[in-house]
C-alpha cells in the first residue's frame, strides 16, 4: 500500500514508526514529515497549505491511502478535496470535521446524541455572559467556538475574571473569528482520560484508554500545553468499563452523525472527565491525539494499517486489535518557555546514551549542518514500555535525563496515580 501521512509531531513519527513495519506498506510519504519519520519513510518538503495542492499531488503519486494527523487539514476539508479525486482518507470531510471545529457544534450534536457533557450555553454577546453569570455558580468554564490552537478554553475563578476573559474574546477578538462565539459550561471536576475510537459510518473500533498530561508544571499546574506526557493503559476505566463508554459516548454519537447524512470515517476522540457522577465528554477530536497516541502505539500487537484501510473505505474489519499488557509512557522534552515563546536552534545531545529499548519519537527536530537541533515546543517524546506505570515511570525518567538541549524542561510527575 502506497501511505501519505499529514502533519510533521510525535503522533506523526509514532504513526510512522508502526506503519514501516508493516506488511502491507509499499511505500510511506510524509508531508511533511521530521528528522524522525525521514529515517522510516520518504519526507515532503514543504508546509501543509492548500487542499487541492495536496490532492493532486496524491492522486499523482497513486496514493492508497492518506492519514491526515492534525486537524486544520481537515476542517479545511483535506478528506473531501481527495475523496473528489477518488482517493482514499482516514479522517472525516469538513462538515464531520467540525466535531472539533466548532465546540457549539459539537455540544449541539452531543446533545442530540444523549452524550454526557457538561452543561452548556451558547453565547454571542456580553449581556448574555452577564445573564449566565447571574445565573450560575463560579467558576466558570469559558471557550471560544473554534479552533484556538489549544489556548481556547479559560476557567476562571470569579465572575470579574469571567467578564474579562469573555471581552477579550468577544469584543477584543483576541481568537480572531474562532472567538465570534463563547461556550459556557459547568464546571467539572475528576480525572481526565482520553478514549479513542476507529470510526466507520455507525461502526466503530476502540483504542485502549491513556491519559495526557495537558498542563505544563508538575501538579497539572500552569499553562494548558496540549501535552507533557502520556500513558496507557489507565487503571480507571478497565476493560468492562471501556466498552461500556463505547456504548455510551461513540454508538449514539455516530448514528446521530449518521442521521445528519454524515459518514464519519477516521479516528475519533472523546477527551473525558472522570467525575463522580460518571464519565463526561469535555472534548471531541477528529484525529489521533498527541502524545496519547505516542502511548499508544508502541503497546499495540496487531497490525492498525489493515484496520485503518478498511475504515477509510467504511468498514470496521471483525478482528479486534491486540495489545501488549506492559504500560508505555511518553515523556515529552519542551523548550523552556512552551507554550510561549521559546528559542530553536538549540543542539541536541545525548540521544546515543539512550537505551535501544526506549523509543525517542521526534515532533520540534531539525537537522542543520549535519546536527540535530530543536525546532519547535514541543522537541523529543521519551518513551518506554515496562510492566508496570511505575516502572515506565522509573526507566523513562532515567532516559530523559541523559538527553541534552538547552533550555530542556519536562514535567516530573507524569503517570504518579
Ligand atoms: P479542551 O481544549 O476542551 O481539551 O480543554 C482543555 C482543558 O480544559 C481540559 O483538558 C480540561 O482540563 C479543562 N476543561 C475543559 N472543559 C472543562 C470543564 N467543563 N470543567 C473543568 N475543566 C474543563
Ligand atoms: N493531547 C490532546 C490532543 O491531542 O488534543
Amino acid at each position: 500500500m502506497r501511505v501519505l501521512l499529514i502533519g510533521s509531531g510525535g503522533r506523526e513519527h509514532a504513526l510512522a514508526w508502526h506503519l514501516s513495519r508493516s506488511r502491507e506498506l509499499e511505500q510511506l510519504y510524509c508531508w511533511p514529515g521530521n528528522p524522525g519519520t525521514a529515517l522510516l519513510g520518504e519526507n515532503i518538503e514543504g508546509e501543509y497549505q492548500d487542499p487541492e495542492i495536496l490532492a493532486d499531488w496524491a492522486r499523482k503519486q497513486e496514493i492508497d491511502l492518506t492519514l491526515v494527523g492534525p486537524e486544520a487539514p481537515l476542517v479545511q476539508g483535506l478528506a473531501d478535496s481527495l475523496a473528489r479525486r477518488g482517493l482514499l482518507a482516514l479522517g472525516p470531510g469538513r462538515e464531520g470535521a467540525r466535531l472539533e471545529g466548532s465546540k457549539s457544534r459539537a455540544k449541539e450534536l452531543m446533545q442530540k446524541a444523549g452524550v454526557p457533557t457538561a452543561a452548556h450555553q451558547v453565547v454571542e454577546n456580553l449581556e448574555e455572559v452577564e445573564d449566565y453569570l447571574a445565573e450560575n455558580p463560579a467558576p466558570y468554564v469559558l471557550k471560544a467556538d473554534g479552533l484556538a490552537g489549544g489556548k481556547g478554553v479559560l476557567i476562571c475563578e470569579d465572575r470579574e475574571q469571567a467578564r474579562r476573559e469573555a471581552h477579550s474574546i468577544l469584543e477584543e477578538e483576541r481568537f480572531g473569528s474562532a472567538g465570534k462565539k463563547l461556550v459556557l459550561e459547568e464546571f467539572l471536576e475528576g480525572r481526565e482520560a482520553s478514549l479513542l475510537a476507529l470510526c466507520a459510518g455507525g461502526d466503530f473500533l476502540l483504542l485502549e484508554p491513556s491519559r495526557d498530561h495537558k498542563r505544563l508544571l508538575n501538579g497539572d499546574q500552569g499553562p494548558n500545553t496540549g501535552g507533557m506526557g502520556a500513558y496507557s493503559p489507565v487503571a480507571d476505566i478497565p476493560p468492562g468499563e471501556k466498552e461500556r463508554l463505547g456504548q455510551e459516548i461513540f454508538r449514539p454519537l455516530l448514528q446521530c452523525l449518521q442521521q445528519e447524512g454524515i459518514d464519519y470515517r477516521g479516528v475519533l476522540y472523546a477527551g473525558l472527565m472522570l467525575t463522580p457522577a460518571g464519565a463526561r465528554v469535555l472534548e471531541f477530536n477528529v484525529r489521533f491525539g498527541d502524545p496519547e497516541t505516542q502511548a499508544l502505539i508502541p503497546r499495540l500487537r496487531s497490525d492498525l494499517l489493515p484496520h485503518l484501510h478498511a475504515a477509510a473505505r467504511g468498514k470496521i474489519l471483525a478482528e479486534p486489535l491486540q495489545w501488549k499488557e506492559e504500560t508505555c509512557l511518553c515523556v515529552n522534552l519542551v523548550a523552556g518557555g512552551y507554550p510561549g515563546s521559546y528559542e530553536k536552534g538549540q543542539a541536541i545531545s545525548g540521544l546515543e546514551k539512550v537505551n535501544p529499548s526506549t523509543i525517542i519519537f521526534h515532533a520540534g527536530t531539525a537537522y542543520k549542518g549535519g546536527r540535530l537541533i530543536t525546532a519547535g515546543g514541543r522537541v523529543l517524546g521519551v518513551t518506554v514500555l515496562a510492566e508496570d506505570l511505575e516502572a515506565a515511570r522509573r526507566q523513562a525518567y532515567f532516559e530523559a535525563s541523559k538527553i541534552e538541549f538547552r533550555d530542556k524542561f519536562y514535567r516530573h510527575d507524569l503517570g504518579r496515580e
